[in-house]
């Protein structure tokens, strides 16, 4: 049972007041080699927003994070430490109003518009974007699946703040810095006492909201539980709705999913807006949905939160901008002959699932992603049965003591998203296009299976499958797959596509016997008795003609069909695998 820090969180918030203004200050940084950005239809102008503008999340006072020093005595956020907790640290560009203090990609400065107060926050960038290394050189993929550990960053900033507080020359040399940043010198004090309380406490600041029994590690997190404890537990005020997260899952990649019918590995979330909203909440929005007495709070207070929603559609407009990565000559050159052998044994054995399927119909185009049963695909299926079965008490909220992920988190994202569009200005007419599109019948459904997405740019993504326990695509097309193996190195694999596997600062051991971790599943054997069995076994130099095809393929050379308006999915309607499907009350 998780210690819960909410009182003394909201406490710290109440305590700070206006009138505090970030200064920009003048930064040492390191020299790196260049970057090398793959060309994937954005500017440098879209790539330096998407990185650094806040979608409206907080969790320490920036001027805090800032002036924090490691128990060695080194700025925390220095590059060279942020490089060990596997962030992208971008020194070649300047300082500027969006990034004051040069921070790592994805760290957002967030203005508390009640307090004054600058915080700091992860926007999407800090797991949905990407750096490969290669012999030396450095190849940004925008968008690409991210190899930070959240986690460890959470639990090295809540040692520093432990450690901070404790020392008295520390502590003073914490505070006259912060103080010189812009924070207010009568509330420092309170102010670090109160965060390093909260840590001792337990509270790794979001995200995640979650007991982690499965070590996540770089590149992964259990999104979907997080957000179901953040809004239930935390948010909510009431504990015991923590759950235990035993489904870390990969980042996935960005890149032609506003096509896509469904989102998240499950398929269960469908409109744009809504998953933002949700994934927000998961990584730390404010939220007003009880008050210091722990009732729920009289709307609409209960449902004003701190969402940059107008920020939520500038990257979703952005997103559709962007174009898978294209393979770099720098990999090696692609065997055309190979290639074009590999693209009919795809055809053959991949394109039912993974080819582009189009909704007929529907301008601009939208894909049909199918989402195959559990069962068939013998996957890890942690993701999607916690989803499924786990339930909160939302008594607070009116919705009783066992409401699903699902019914709930429509429930609260449909009002915290409607009261964001109320408060920023946004008139009705606009919500349509806002949520996403104007794509219509909004659900939130909790299937048995897991979505089969193109596979145009998954090259530069490993590693594989949705809990990221395989390390090439070499092995998944195998029969056998590693058990164990390091994770965590960019150094890219571009004979097995992934990355190569060793251990290094900041790497971790992959260990598929853990809970959450099975690396079975999607095998392609001719031992037809297998549990997840979805083809005939490929020869060595079959897989290398796939390879090969992947490496090459684009949108414009890829299988595509067109299709029906899809039915229900594997379960939908089955209430002995946890609920029907829900649309949200209104
Ligand atoms: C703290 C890390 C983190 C941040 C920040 C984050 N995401 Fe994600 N995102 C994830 C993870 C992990 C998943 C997979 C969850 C799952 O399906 O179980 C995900 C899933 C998604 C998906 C679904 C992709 C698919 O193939 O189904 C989209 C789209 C997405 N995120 C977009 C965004 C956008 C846009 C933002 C910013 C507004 C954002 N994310 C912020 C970690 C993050
Ligand atoms: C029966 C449908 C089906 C067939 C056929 C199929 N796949 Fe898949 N594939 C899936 C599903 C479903 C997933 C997601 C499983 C998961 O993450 O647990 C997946 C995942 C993947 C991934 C991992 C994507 C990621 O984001 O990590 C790759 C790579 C892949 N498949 C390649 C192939 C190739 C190559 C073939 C043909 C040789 C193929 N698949 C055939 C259904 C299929």
């Amino acid at each position: 049972m998780p210690r819960f820090p909410l009182a003394s969180r909201a406490a710290l918030c109440v305590m700070l007041t206006a009138g505090a203004a970030a200064s920009v200050v003048a930064l040492s940084r390191e020299q790196t080699t260049a970057v090398v950005t793959l060309d994937q239809g954005w500017d440098a102008s879209t790539q330096h927003r998407f990185y650094y503008e806040s979608q409206g999340t907080r969790f320490i006072p920036a001027a805090m994070l800032e002036a924090l020093q490691t128990p060695m005595g080194e700025r925390f956020m220095s590059a060279s430490n942020m490089r060990r907790f596997g962030f992208i640290v971008d020194d070649d560009r300047a300082v500027d109003a969006a990034n004051p203090y040069g921070w790592p990609v994805g760290f957002a400065v967030d203005r508390d518009a009640s307090t004054g107060i600058a915080m700091a926050g992860f926007t999407c960038a800090a797991c949905h974007a990407a750096q490969l290394e290669y012999r030396g050189a450095t190849f940004r993929v925008d968008g690409g699946q991210s190899g930070a550990d959240i986690n460890e960053f959470r639990e090295a900033m809540a040692q520093a703040l432990i450690a901070t507080g404790k020392d008295a020359a520390r502590r003073a040399r914490f505070e006259k810095q912060a103080v010189a940043l812009g924070f207010p010198g009568s509330r420092i004090a309170a102010a670090l006492s109160s965060l390093a309380e909260n840590a001792r406490n337990g509270d790794r600041m979001s995200p995640e909201y979650v007991i982690p029994t499965t070590p996540t590690g770089p590149g992964r997190l259990d999104a979907l539980n997080a957000i179901g404890s953040t809004v239930f537990g935390l948010n909510l005020g009431v504990p015991g709705n923590a759950k235990q997260g035993n489904a870390p899952v990969d980042f996935p990649y960005l890149w032609d999913i506003w096509r896509f019918d469904w989102v998240q590995y499950n398929a269960s979330i469908r409109q744009p807006m809504d998953r933002n909203v949700g994934e927000a909440l998961g990584v730390g929005v404010k939220t007003n949905f009880i008050g210091a007495n722990g009732a729920a709070n009289p709307e609409p207070l209960r449902w004003k939160s701190s969402v940059r929603i107008a920020s939520l559609y500038w990257m979703e407009i952005a997103l559709a901008k962007l174009r898978p990565p294209v393979w770099p000559r720098a990999f090696g050159s692609i065997d055309r002959a190979q290639a074009a052998r590999g693209r009919v044994l795809f055809a053959a054995n991949c394109s039912a699932c993974h080819g582009i399927q189009v909704i007929a119909g529907t301008t601009p185009a939208e894909w049909h992603l199918p989402v195959v049963p559990l069962q068939k695909i013998g996957t890890d299926p942690n993701q999607a049965e916690d989803y499924a079965r786990n339930t909160f008490d939302a008594t607070k909220l009116g919705l009783g003591k066992a409401v699903h992920t699902a019914q709930g988190l429509s429930y609260v994202v449909t009002r915290v998203k409607e009261q964001a569009y109320r408060d920023a200005g946004i008139p009705k007419s606009q919500w349509a296009k806002y949520d996403g599109f104007g794509r219509s019948g909004n659900s939130f459904p909790a299937p048995c299976g897991y979505k089969a997405r193109p596979l145009v740019g998954v090259w530069a993504t490993g590693p594989f499958l949705h809990n990221g326990s395989v390390p090439t695509i070499y092995d998944l097309l195998s029969e056998t797959r590693p058990a164990r193996f390091w994770f965590g190195s960019r150094e890219f694999d571009p004979t097995k596509l992934g990355f190569v596997a060793e251990s290094g600062p900041g790497n971790m051991l992959f260990d598929a016997s853990v809970p959450g971790n099975n690396n079975s599943g999607h095998w392609f054997t001719n031992d037809l008795a297998r549990r997840g069995r979805i083809g005939r076994a490929l020869t060595d130099s079959e897989k290398y003609a796939i390879i090969e095809y992947l490496k090459s393929a684009t949108l414009a050379d890829y299988p595509v069909r067109t299709v029906g308006r899809p039915g229900l999915m594997p379960c939908e309607n089955d209430p002995n695998w946890a609920m029907a499907s829900v649309v949200p009350p209104n």
